[in-house]
């Protein structure tokens, strides 16, 4: 059962915390503000205590360059819009920036790629305001260089005391730190302000409502045919709201689902469509990734070859009942009837035992009602059924990664990266 502190800490942040979480915060504070206990520390809240409550739930884990390749798209990306117009302005946006690490990191990608300084702007928001001051006096410790490759700290960073280094100037004047919530709504009077956004690694920790509510801010904010770049586990989530993604190696970038569209078009003007056999019947059915909501989405890219005339696509067959069954329990499941959407799949797997989706469904019935062993013992089950599913993968992984299994999770999280990979490139 969720306690009311969970909810009070859910609406301020969005994040799904479980109760041993939000307990040992509220325990810590207790202490800290001299309260009788949690019952006397949470009837005397004040907006400042729940900003202090919100710093002990946060994960404000970030890095130099951590997953890179999202930078050195968007250096493409930038270097492109300014061949289009040399005189522009571009903007990022990098949402939720932690300590600092990833806008910076995007000046010194920028700025080492020859883009202009006087060419880019990089606002950084984090919820937590410790963050944003730690971000701003721009002060990092060993724990914050965790890549191989550090010949970028000597050309950005000055040692100022053992195992402390602090960034340049001319790498902090691109960056403005501001404490800030992906879920505020006056975000979005930034309409279609940024030519690229990050928001890596945060909507992971949002249930599905949350994750719409802050993909519509984002989307809000986002240039028409700007980019967004996710954490790999986000990806699917971003494809169920409007997005679809591009074929960066490893960056995990999207577009806006209409600007996709476009490029598609574009893509098809410039060669023709091949010759149909078949004059009618339904699409051929692409493969994952699969929107959270079922339904399939196509890799849309500037990088994309153009499509060649080759053989006419033969149409899928139309589509098995047995497969219908799982489509509704899905759409059930997302309108909370859970156990109607779970008696489907059981329907499903009577007809088809060793049907993955099925228990991937399962996984995320009991998931919804925080039955976390099962929902794993599922998933593990549809994982081995089709190794490559994509998205238990990742739904375990973050089960690792909330019980404390930090090893469990990279694992999982290599692995479902490769996957997303293979699929990108085929
Ligand atoms: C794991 S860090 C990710 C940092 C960076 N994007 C990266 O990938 O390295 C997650 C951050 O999200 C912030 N956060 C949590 N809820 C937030 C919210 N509702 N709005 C903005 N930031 C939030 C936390 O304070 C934390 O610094």
């Amino acid at each position: 059962m969720t306690t009311p502190a969970q909810v009070m800490l859910r609406a301020a942040t969005g994040l799904n915390l479980s109760k041993q979480v939000v307990d040992r915060a509220i325990r810590a504070r207790v202490v800290s503000v001299s309260a009788r206990d949690a019952d006397d520390y949470l009837e005397r809240m004040t907006p400042e205590e729940l900003t202090a409550l919100v710093e002990l739930v946060v994960v404000p884990e970030s890095w130099f360059y951590r997953d890179q390749q999202a930078f050195h798209a968007t250096a493409g990306y930038l270097k492109q819009q300014l061949q289009l117009d040399p005189n522009r302005l571009l903007h990022v946006l990098s949402l939720p920036c932690a300590g600092g690490e990833e806008p910076y990191t995007m000046a010194m990608v920028l700025l080492d790629a020859g883009i202009p300084a006087d060419r880019f702007m990089i606002d950084a928001f984090d919820i937590s305001p410790v963050c944003v001051a730690r971000a701003k006096t721009g002060v990092y410790g060993r724990n914050a260089f965790r890549n191989q490759d550090l010949a970028f700290r000597d050309r950005h960073f000055e040692e100022v005391s053992k195992e402390a280094w602090r960034i340049n100037d001319a790498v902090r004047r691109q960056v403005r730190f501001q404490q800030g919530n992906v879920l505020d709504l006056t975000m979005a009077r930034r309409a279609a302000f940024y030519d690229v956004i990050f928001c890596r690694n945060l909507l992971i920790y949002f249930d599905k409502p949350t994750t719409s509510a802050a993909v519509r801010n984002l989307d809000t904010m986002l240039k028409r045919d700007g980019l967004l770049f996710v954490g790999y586990a986000e990806v699917p989530s971003l494809c169920a709201n409007g997005f679809t993604p591009l074929q960066y190696a490893q960056a995990f970038g999207l577009v806006k689902n209409a600007e996709a569209a476009l490029r598609k078009k574009a893509c098809e003007v410039a060669a023709p469509a091949p010759a149909r056999a078949v004059k009618s019947g339904p699409a051929p059915v692409p493969k994952r990734p699969l929107a959270a909501g079922g339904s399939p989405v196509t890799a849309a890219s500037p990088a994309a070859p153009k499509p060649k005339p080759g053989p006419a696509p033969v149409p899928a067959p139309p589509p098995a009942p047995a497969r219908d069954l799982l489509a509704d329990a899905r759409r059930l499941a997302d309108l909370g009837q859970l156990k109607e959407a779970e008696r489907l799949c059981r329907d499903h797997l009577a007809q088809q035992p060793e049907a993955a989706e099925a228990y991937f469904i399962l996984g995320l019935i009991n998931e919804l009602t925080s039955k976390h062993a099962q929902a794993q013992d599922y998933w593990k089950r549809c994982i081995y059924l089709q190794p490559d599913h994509y998205e238990a993968l990742c739904h375990l992984a973050l089960l690792a990664d909330t019980s404390g299994d930090a090893a469990g999770a990279a694992a999982l999280k290599a692995r479902a990266a490769r996957i997303y990979q293979r699929q990108q490139a085929s």
